[in-house]
């Protein structure tokens, strides 16, 4: 029910009692930014009289916010549309499609009737009209982009269970043109939120008890508001509580400097974690990929890293198979992942997305195969070093954030470390959003076992 108790200044009566009730269920895609979008909608609509749920069977909205970056994705959620048709079969319910698939398949999505309305990243504060408009059995779509939509003025509805983590958005929108990467069109150009109202949210963040903040962007080190800096930013948000922790997400290795490093480095409650997408390991291939560096540069900034922070945890993401890339290309992505040591990656194999300048100017030409067999040699020597990098933290000791009880087993409580790894240890007495001492006695692949101190 609409919590009456507590009105927001500019809610909307009229809308409310039109919609007073009507439950939306949303599934989130893709990156954390969508996860972060989702909890702008479930503001905006919860002013106009919407409420959660999350059972789809009870829903009058279902809206998918969708991820465009690889076929795959794309694939998933279509098919996760004919499920929400057979709800639509039962009693009136409105479909929506939101987010980069909305941008980037415009009105494709409504011919074939399947979905009531599609919005654009930009166009989240007309959901209530859109949905409104639809329910009168009219299909409405605006995949408009803004320069300076930022939604900093919303409060998002924290969709995080425990309390204990919360994403804030500090731009939205990407400037780089990766030749194979479909983002700029999906969410246009890159603008960054008012400093103010970003360390306005991580004070309200800390008054409720959250314990730890990740500042996302598509590219944070070209964060820019009228001369603030991401360096200034990151350390205005570290100052807001020492007992909260900041992280962010994405560095790109041509922009991350070493003010950033420096401001990582004084400030304790800064994670030691940077996430750092190589994407390759040549430079023919990179050059092709427009990322505006070399695999030299990339090792330059990863050893600064450590040299100003010897234990930051750096992570990466890589594509195999991009076009024309040959054997010899791949084995210098294997390299430079030996050469770094890297403590977990995310890797793909290249999707040709359409519109993208590779789309239009190289072809897609490593047969699927090949694609698919480089990237399980990719994966097999991840697993390796990302092994070898948590039996680097045997006998260490760690401070962990409880995220609560461990899946395997309820006895023991799951938590992550500043380095972002998964800890699990035996404990009874600590609940999450605590901070606990930790010693690692051993560790999988993935997990540090560990043991309370
Ligand atoms: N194909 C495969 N992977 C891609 N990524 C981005 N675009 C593509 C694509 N067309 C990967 C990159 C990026 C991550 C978010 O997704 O590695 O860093
Ligand atoms: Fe996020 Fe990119 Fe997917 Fe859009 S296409 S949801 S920006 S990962």
């Amino acid at each position: 029910m609409y919590n009456f108790l507590h009105v927001p200044k500019d809610t909307n009566f009229l809308a409310i009692f039109a919609n007073v009730n009507k439950k939306v269920y949303i599934e989130t895609y893709g990156c954390q930014m969508n996860v972060a979008d989702t909890e702008v909608v479930f503001s905006i609509l919860g002013k106009a009289g919407y409420v959660r749920t999350e059972a789809i069977e009870e829903a009058d909205v279902i809206m998918a916010n969708t991820c465009s970056i690889r076929d795959n994705a794309e694939q998933r959620i279509l098919g996760r549309i004919d499920r929400f048709v057979v709800e639509r079969r039962t009693r009136p319910v409105i479909i929506g499609i939101i987010g980069c698939m909305a941008e980037r398949l415009k009105e494709d999505l409504l011919s074939g009737g399947k979905v009531d309305v599609v919005a654009g990243p930009d166009a989240y504060r007309r959901l209530p009209e859109l949905l409104a408009a639809a329910a009168e059995g009219h299909p409405q779509i605006d995949v408009i982009l803004s320069r300076e939509e930022t939604y900093a003025d919303i409060s998002p509805v924290r969709l995080d269970r425990n309390g204990v983590s919360a994403f804030i958005s500090i731009m939205r929108g990407c400037n780089n043109v990766c030749s194979y990467c479909v983002v700029p069109y999906t969410r246009g150009v890159e603008r960054s939120r008012d400093a103010r109202s970003i360390v306005r949210e991580a004070c309200d963040c800390a008054q409720k008890g959250y314990k730890e903040v990740t500042l996302l962007g598509q590219n944070v080190d070209s964060y820019n508001f009228e001369g603030t800096t991401f360096a200034q930013l990151l350390g205005m948000v570290a100052q807001v509580s020492p007992s909260m922790r900041v992280r962010f997400s994405t560095s790109n290795p041509q922009d991350i400097s070493d003010e950033v490093l420096l401001t990582m480095a004084a400030f304790p409650n800064i994670c030691r974690h940077i996430h750092l997408p190589v994407q390759s390991g040549s430079d023919r291939i990179l050059e092709k990929m427009r990322r505006r560096y070399t695999a030299a540069w990339y090792l330059e900034r990863v050893a600064r890293i450590r040299e100003i922070m010897p234990d930051c945890a750096i992570t990466t993401d890589v594509i195999a198979g991009f076009c024309s890339e040959t054997e010899e290309d791949h084995r210098m992505t294997l390299d430079l992942f030996e050469t770094v040591g890297f403590d977990a990656a995310f890797m793909f194999y290249y999707s040709e997305r359409p519109g993208t300048l590779a789309a239009r100017k190289y072809p897609d030409d490593v047969p699927i195969e090949v694609k698919t067999r480089r990237l399980n040699e990719i994966i097999d020597l991840q697993n390796r070093l990302s092994l070898e990098s948590n039996k680097r933290d045997i006998g260490k000791e760690l401070e962990v954030l409880v995220e609560g009880p461990s899946k395997r087993n309820p006895s023991e409580l799951c938590g992550r470390a500043g380095s972002s790894k998964m800890c699990v240890w035996a404990d009874s007495a600590h609940k999450a959003g605590d901070y606990v001492r930790v010693r690692v006695k051993d560790c999988t692949q993935a997990t540090l076992l560990c043991e309370l101190v």
